[in-house]
């Protein structure tokens, strides 16, 4: 999965655009984009759209982000999407294992009533909105089978330390959200979960876009959220492994099977040595080869 995008789940036509808009997952909002006197009717139109979606044979992953356990919204988005089967849930303001735990839990029990096989829906957990969670990110590992990946916000993080912006004027992030970001990489990777990169809200930049990608790609997320259609494909172009890519990759797998015990090899006058294998050998992965 290289794109995911946010849709709210305010009833417009976004929805049916979000599904056609080329995006591998689409996050029906129940959290941010919805205002508090909106969330009812947003869990409803949500139910309604999920049964009418999750049927189809050729669509993109569907995933809820609900509101926070701390909001005691939770709960009640929870009982009118679980029914409906998403794929996954995405659990914003996530402090931690601890938290996952806690709503693997609450999807159990709606699985359980609503007779969906028992953790058929999926965890993704936004793992950097408050100050507490950048102490627990490296908690993640084990906390539930249900958990497939991680990513990491800004804005409710500047909001809580109570900084003034999060970027410089470049667009670059200031440093306590790099930190942010590194600590959602490492979590996710401790964890053996996805590591899924955070919006970029300037929707209509697009070599800003490819920029936040390729350093995002580079160094090692595998995906990254979007907030607006014309962001999908810059960001499926970007985590899509380009044909030299999976050649350098198959060369080095080649290479180190031509040479039983050894650990380090040559290809055209570069040493590879045995994280470069495991590199490779998950890269193919990635791509079903
Ligand atoms: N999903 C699906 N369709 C979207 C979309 C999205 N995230 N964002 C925009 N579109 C649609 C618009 O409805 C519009 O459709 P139309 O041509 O039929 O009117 C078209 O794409 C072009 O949109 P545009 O006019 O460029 O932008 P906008 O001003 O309508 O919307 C936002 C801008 C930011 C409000 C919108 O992109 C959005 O709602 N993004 C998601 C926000 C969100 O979920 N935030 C929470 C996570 S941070
Ligand atoms: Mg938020």
């Amino acid at each position: 999965m290289r794109s995911l995008l946010f849709v709210p789940a305010d009833g417009g036509k976004k929805l049916d655009k979000a599904m056609a808009s080329g995006a591998d997952a689409i996050i029906v909002d129940l959290e941010d984009s919805i205002a508090p006197e909106r969330k009812s009717e947003a869990r409803t139109l949500a139910a309604a759209f999920l049964k009418g979606a999750v049927g189809l044979t050729a669509r993109p992953r569907i995933l809820v982000r609900v509101n926070g356990l701390q909001t005691g919204l939770a709960d009640a988005d929870l009982d009118a999407v679980v029914p409906a089967g998403p794929d996954a849930i995405l659990l914003p303001k996530a402090e931690g294992g601890a938290a996952v735990t806690h709503a693997d839990a609450k999807i159990a029990a709606r699985e359980a009533i609503a007779g969906l096989t028992d953790g058929h829906i999926k965890i993704f957990a936004l793992a950097t909105e408050t100050a507490q969670a950048l102490f627990l990110a490296g908690t993640y590992r084990g906390a539930s089978t249900r958990l497939v990946g991680l990513t990491w916000g800004a804005e409710d993080l500047s909001a809580e330390l109570g900084a003034e912006a999060n970027r410089d004027a470049e667009g670059r992030f200031l440093d306590p959200y790099r930190l942010a970001r590194v600590l959602c990489l490492a979590g996710a990777a401790a964890a053996e979960v996805q590591a899924i990169d955070t919006v970029y809200v300037d929707f209509r930049n697009e070599a800003g876009l490819r920029r936040e990608c390729e350093e995002a790609r580079r160094d090692g997320f595998t995906a990254k959220i979007a907030i607006h259609p014309a962001q999908v494909a810059v960001i499926n172009d970007v985590f899509t492994p380009k044909p030299e890519a999976i050649a350098r990759a198959k060369a080095i797998i080649a290479a180190f099977a031509a040479a039983p015990g050894a650990g380090t090899v040559g290809i055209g006058g570069v040493m590879y040595d045995r994280p470069h294998l495991a590199r490779a050998k998950q890269m193919l992965a990635s791509v079903g080869a």
